[in-house]
């Protein structure tokens, strides 16, 4: 068993600096490099996130494993490589992808997400689970981030490694990432004994921001205080630190971050034409839902005020309706 596990971590560790070696310095990484390069990532950054290639081959991996004298089966079993089905020979089962090394809490490297350069499917390849990696359980980034958020008392939550990274050249070092959009209890214990405060920086597509509305949910019934980092349509933290540079990101995105109740304000217009007077009254009534669920008076109060001027509806009117459904959900 500790066999297995010292096996495991130093397959994923040598894979690493292997992967890493052939991105920095072969002629075989020279597309990889040209590829990142252009996507603006630094020696720096390369080094610090300990980014590799995993050449186009099949066995260039398992023939160094093998000489290394690494057990072939171990190697299969924690993901480094496959399994032919005809004849059970052993493959690499990462080629021609940069490599993210994927850590655990402390600081063992478990897992790869393999990204394809330029387009393919699937996008990202990611090593299967096992017992020591479990996709659900883990945040990316959090082994080096930990430190910066219990300092700051504050996190902020993408959905990938490239918003991780990118943020971190941006100045972000309390950042980490669930590794898609989905959220999970072992994930949300994890954040809320790190930090009180957190701020979900995730894609501005529908799969991001309606992760965005049910995690906040999550992360606020734990007891943080969430706000939003709110992206305009089309970007995701990435490209927008590309377009716009890592400055505005900080001062725009992350500076200007939204209460969760402003990210429903505007959440819920999405797709709704405001000028359509059904439409409208929709939209008033699944905001006072929203304002029905707030605890503190004078919370509701300002959120009901807020929406009486924007709608030049009397207050009055507001506070009774929104009453009305407060009682309802009783
Ligand atoms: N992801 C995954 N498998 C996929 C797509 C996504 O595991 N086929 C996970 C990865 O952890 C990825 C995250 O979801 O980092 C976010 O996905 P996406 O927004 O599609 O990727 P980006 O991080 O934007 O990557 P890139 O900028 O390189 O396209
Ligand atoms: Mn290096
Ligand atoms: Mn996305
Ligand atoms: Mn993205
Ligand atoms: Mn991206």
């Amino acid at each position: 068993k500790n066999d297995t596990l010292k096996y495991w971590y130093g397959g994923h560790e040598i894979a690493a600096k292997l992967f890493h070696h052939i991105l920095t310095v072969s002629e075989e990484g020279k597309g990889a490099r040209e590829y990142l390069r252009k996507r603006g990532f630094t020696k720096e950054v390369i080094d610090r996130f300990q980014i590799g290639y995993a050449p186009n081959s099949w066995d260039f991996l398992t023939n160094f494993l093998e000489k290394r004298k690494f057990p072939i089966e171990e190697m299969v079993a924690c993901g480094l490589l496959s399994i032919r089905e005809f004849d059970q020979k052993p493959f690499d089962r990462f080629r021609d992808r940069i490599m993210f090394p994927i850590w655990n809490k402390s600081g063992d490297i478990i897992a790869f997400g393999g990204r394809v350069l330029n387009e393919g499917n699937p996008k990202y390849l990611n090593s299967p689970e096992s017992t020591v990696f479990n996709k659900s359980e883990t945040l990316y980034y959090y082994h080096k981030a930990r430190q910066n958020i219990r300092k700051k008392n504050e996190v902020v939550l993408f959905e990938g490694y490239v918003d991780v990274i990118s943020a971190w050249r941006a100045g972000i070092e309390n950042g980490v990432a669930t590794l898609g959009t989905a959220l999970t209890e072992t994930q949300t214990k994890l954040l809320r004994r790190t930090s009180d405060n957190i701020i979900l920086c995730y894609d501005s597509d529908n799969a991001g921001q309606n992760a965005t509305l049910k995690n906040a949910a999550m992360l606020e019934a734990a007891g943080m205080k969430v706000r939003i980092g709110k992206l305009p349509d089309g970007f995701d933290p990435d490209d927008y630190i590309q377009k716009n540079g890592p400055e505005r990101f900080n001062q725009d995105i992350i500076g200007q971050s939204l209460t969760l109740m402003a990210f429903k304000f505007q959440y819920y217009r999405r797709g709704r034409n405001l000028q359509d007077e059904g439409q409208k009254l929709d939209y008033i009534q699944q905001i006072l839902t929203e304002i029905s669920k707030l605890t503190r008076a004078v919370e509701r109060d300002h959120y009901l005020r807020q929406l009486a001027d924007e709608f030049s509806i009397s207050l009055e009117a507001l506070k009774q309706e929104q009453i009305q459904i407060f009682k309802g959900r009783k």
